[in-house]
């Protein structure tokens, strides 16, 4: 038997290392930035896409061989019919994967909110499950949706009240600037493979973008010099990039171009950009980011098709949220408590036509007494609670206490009270 079999344990189970539960009262936290995103998204064109949680690995694999995300971090595994599976570990493949599929007209722009897989090491800001709110572009290379992608993440972070967050952009040019570029740096790092930490002087023959990426302090000072992708870029490329960076002054969005934000993913052409929060710690302080990406879809076996998006890590922006003290969501509240001593049948019937009547009601349950089922009903943060006792209910009536008045009283005929507390919560909207 498995040592972490439930009989063989004293220990209850826990969620698996690097994933967390989310419960309220955060969760309403959540919900409310995942329906913010749907509106904002919605209201640029934007449909919803929902891709399967797992794809084929060649899926995956297709976001660059070199990249740590497809060596080392893949949730793999083969299915009961021995095919070589892997949960999503990013947004843009599968979507892409999609297109390919569907082939809807373009430009096909939609957005997402879905769980991603990356075996990485946990700490604070980094899941082994993370949730990432993300969008695609697909179909069009006008540098003007560059700048509309870049402008919805960044009016998405003010919209929640982000303000310490800054936005770092660079071009990686067309295919052939980046090969060019990758050979230039390459050969740059060999020379001085003896200034870098060892563990990334072993990734310069086969990845050495990902040397740019490095977060270990001797490989940061020796690359001081490194070449500049922004000074090789071929002439389209450049102009290119300069109309993505005039449309983002137009639109009044700050922003710093960072020469080595090659990203960690290898798919991207042209644009990239990052945005980082200075309210977070610097190791995990990257809230979103994203880029174009004009050869994924065809790696993917579909038409020569340029595409553009970001993700943004739920848990990151909230997490910004939190240092900044911003974005406080009120818990969902209901309008009525209903409190019966009588044996609960009232209750069962009462919440359940305030309800349908569009009235949100809660109720307590297990027959616990009227002092207990009036603190409920206070929590609850009901305006108004429906009393029944045993007088009430001989009567045939229910007391209707006004929570937030005075607890102003009236008693009211059982058979018309939720007509009348409809109304009087219409009457209370408009006061
Ligand atoms: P990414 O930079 O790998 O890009 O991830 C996007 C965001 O997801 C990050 O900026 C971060 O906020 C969050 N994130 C990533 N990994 C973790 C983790 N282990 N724990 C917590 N949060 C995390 C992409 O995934 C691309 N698909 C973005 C994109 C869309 N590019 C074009 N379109």
């Amino acid at each position: 038997m498995s040592e972490s079999s439930p009989t063989s344990r004293s220990e209850p189970f826990k969620a698996p290392v690097g994933t967390r539960d989310v419960l309220p009262p955060e969760s309403a936290r959540w919900q409310a930035l995942v329906a913010t995103f749907a509106l904002q998204a919605g209201g640029a064109g934007y449909g919803f896409v929902q891709s399967p949680m797992f794809e084929d690995i060649g899926v995956f694999n297709r976001v660059g061989e070199g990249t740590d995300l497809v060596r080392k971090e893949m949730y793999d595994f083969l299915d009961k019919g021995e095919r070589h599976i892997a949960l999503r570990p990013e947004g843009t493949a599968s979507v892409a994967r999609a297109f390919v599929q569907h082939r809807p007209t373009t430009p096909w722009k939609v957005w997402y909110a879905a769980p991603s897989f990356r075996y990485e090491r946990p700490q604070a800001g980094r899941y082994r499950q993370h949730h990432q709110l993300g969008l695609e572009a697909i179909g069009s290379d006008d540098p003007d949706l560059d700048v509309e992608v870049i402008a919805l993440l960044h009016d998405l972070y003010v919209s929640i009240g982000l303000r310490r967050f800054r936005l770092l952009v660079n071009s990686m040019g067309t295919a052939e600037d980046r090969l060019r570029y990758v050979a230039d740096v390459r050969e740059w790092l060999s020379v001085r493979a003896d200034h870098l930490d060892p563990a990334d002087a072993a990734k310069i023959a086969e990845h050495p973008l990902r040397v740019l990426d490095s977060k270990r302090p001797t490989t940061i000072a020796a690359l001081v010099d490194v070449p500049r992708i922004t000074d090789r870029l071929s002439g389209p490329a450049a102009e290119r990039f300069t109309r993505v960076r005039e449309g983002l002054d137009a639109l009044g969005i700050e922003h710093v171009v960072e020469p080595r934000l090659v990203r960690g993913l290898d798919y991207y052409t042209h644009t990239t950009f990052e945005f980082v929060s200075d309210a977070l710690d610097a190791a995990q302080s990257t809230i979103g980011g994203g880029g174009r990406y004009d050869g994924l879809v065809t790696a993917l076996g579909g038409p020569d098709t340029p595409g553009v998006g970001f993700g943004t890590g739920i848990e990151r922006v909230l997490l910004a949220c939190d240092a900044e003290g911003v974005f406080a969501v009120d818990r969902p509240l209901v309008d009525v408590y209903v409190v019966d001593t009588t044996g609960g049948a009232v209750a069962r019937d009462l919440v359940t036509e305030l309800r349908r009547a569009g009235i949100a009601a809660d109720r307590a349950f297990d027959a616990r007494s009227m002092k207990s089922q009036m603190k409920s009903a206070d929590r609850s943060g009901a305006a108004l609670v429906c009393i029944v006792g045993v007088d009430e209910l001989a009567a045939g009536t229910v007391t209707v206490r006004d929570l937030r008045r005075d607890h102003d009283q009236t008693t009211l005929d059982r058979a018309g009270v939720v007509g009348a507390i409809s109304e009087r919560l219409a009457r209370q909207d408009h006061q």
